[in-house]
């Protein structure tokens, strides 16, 4: 299993894990962590993280699945989240899903076949007061139009190609 996570992350996340009351408070940690140098979290990645936290595989892939920016199947360098939710739609979130669509070529939740980009749909991103929004990784973009979406979509391939 050390080949999901380096050995000193691994003793690090242990010590966490028993500084806490409740190891399930750190589920999601242990699975970023997976993430972070997997790429993804593969069914090994769930079991390793229940064994650290001392749970049941279930348990932890429970956690995983609600929570959408764990990936529990391969996925592109970067994330597209597309906010499908309300204050989005009524501010024309709508042409924006279906512009990043024709652009990409692909459709929600598949992988472009530079393994670039993968398109997901998401719940609020608590940017409401710009929408429509996305996220790409750590990167919030909000008011977006079809304009700027690709003009986003640019510097995001620009920076991928550094
Ligand atoms: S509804 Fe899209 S950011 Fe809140």
């Amino acid at each position: 299993m050390s080949e999901l996570l380096p050995a000193e992350e691994i003793a690090e996340l242990k010590r966490q894990i028993a500084a806490v009351h409740e190891p399930r408070e750190l589920i999601v940690e242990v699975l970023q962590a997976v993430q972070q140098h997997h790429g993804w979290v593969p069914d090994a990645g769930v079991e390793l993280a229940a064994k650290l936290l001392g749970l049941s595989p279930l348990q932890v892939d429970e956690v995983a699945t609600f929570y959408d920016k764990i990936y529990r199947s391969p996925v592109g360098r970067k994330v597209i989240h597309v906010c499908d939710s309300i204050c989005c739609w009524s501010r024309g979130a709508e042409s924006v899903y279906r512009h990043l669509q024709q652009c990409l070529g692909i459709a929600p939740g598949e992988t472009t076949s530079d393994g670039l980009f993968t398109l997901l749909p998401t719940c609020c991103l608590g940017a409401c007061g710009e929408a429509p929004a996305m996220r790409i990784g750590d990167r919030l973009y909000g008011e977006l139009t079809v304009e700027r979406v690709d003009a986003i979509l640019a510097e995001e391939r620009q920076e991928a190609e550094v």
